[in-house]
Order: C-alpha cells, then structure tokens, then sequence
C-alpha cells in the first residue's frame, strides 16, 4: 500500500469505482438477459460495496474539498448520491414484482447509465484529493476506517445514518411512471 495518505485515498477510490462501474455494466446485461438470480447477486454487491465507500465520500471526502468547488456543485454529486439510492431502491421494486419483463430489462438500464454519470464524476473528484494536506489525507482514512467498521450498506446508510432526504428529482425515479 502506498505511504502516503492521499495515494492511499487514491489508490482505494479508483479500484473501487472500477468495481462500481463493472457491476453496473455487468447489471445491464443481467437485466437484458433476465437473469433474476443473478441480478439479485449484483444488486446486493452494489448496496455493500457502496455502502462504506459513499459515506466516507459524504462524510469526509466531500467536506475535505470544499475549497475547489462552488456551493451548488458539492450539492450535485450528493443529488447524484441520491439519485443512486433511489436507483438502488427502484431496481429492487423491478424485480419484486415478479418475473423481469423486456420492459422492466429497457427502464432497468435507463436508469443504470444514468447512475453510471456519477461513478465517473466521482472518480474525477480524486484529482482534487491530490491536492489536500496530509493531515486532511489521514483524517479522511481514520473516517473510511470508521464506516467500515461500521458496515452499512448503502441503503441501512440512506435509512440509519445519512441524515439527508432524497431530492425530488430522485423521488421521481423512485415513483415515477418509469
Ligand atoms: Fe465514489
Ligand atoms: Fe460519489
């Protein structure tokens, strides 16, 4: 592992939105091939590797960057945190309605690609990790340490701990007509 903190943040970041960003693809093609079994697995994959990974994003990553970003665009990457949350749920409502119909398979991947955006947004944002201080660097890993010892997954995250409401522009894919 690297030995310095920010490589370390870097390092784990970008192999895990390499994770994210292959389970999302491997999730289309499950999803168009209607493959509930495995579906199910990828779901249930997304909502733990997420989980640790996104809270520490929220609760230090995020914070510790302020300084480059304006207001408006820290909100945008939690309005697209909230957009995978409301995803998330609504992949699960898809599959518990019974058998995944070619319908279901087309809005499944709308909706996944979507949500695609914001791994790569997300990813872009370690750019920036390169530039804080070593004592910002260790205290984002001391929080990481704290959300995996804690292990929510990202909805027990969104329902336990998160403290945030969905924004509307997120309730609509959870509620809307698709
Ligand atoms: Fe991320
Ligand atoms: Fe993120």
């Amino acid at each position: 592992m690297a030995a310095d903190p920010r490589e370390q943040i870097i390092d784990l970041y970008r192999t895990e939105h390499r994770t994210v960003r292959d389970i999302l693809l491997d999730l289309i093609d499950a999803f168009t091939a209607r493959d509930k079994r495995k579906i199910k697995t990828l779901l249930k994959a997304f909502d733990e590797e997420v989980g640790p990974h996104m809270r520490c994003e929220e609760e230090a990553i995020y914070p510790a960057l302020k300084k480059y970003y304006m207001d408006n665009q820290i909100e945008h990457l939690l309005t697209e945190h909230d957009l995978m949350i409301a995803t998330l749920r609504k992949l699960y409502q898809l599959i518990e309605r019974g058998p995944v119909t070619k319908e279901d398979a087309r809005i499944a991947e709308l909706h996944i690609r979507m949500i695609l955006i914001h791994v790569i947004d997300c990813d872009g944002t370690m750019l920036l990790v390169e530039l804080i201080s070593d004592k910002k660097a260790k205290s984002i890993l001391t929080a990481r340490r704290r959300a995996e010892r804690e292990g929510l997954s990202l909805l027990n995250y969104a329902a336990e701990a998160r403290g945030r409401m969905l924004r509307a522009s997120s309730l609509r894919v959870l509620f809307g007509g698709c």
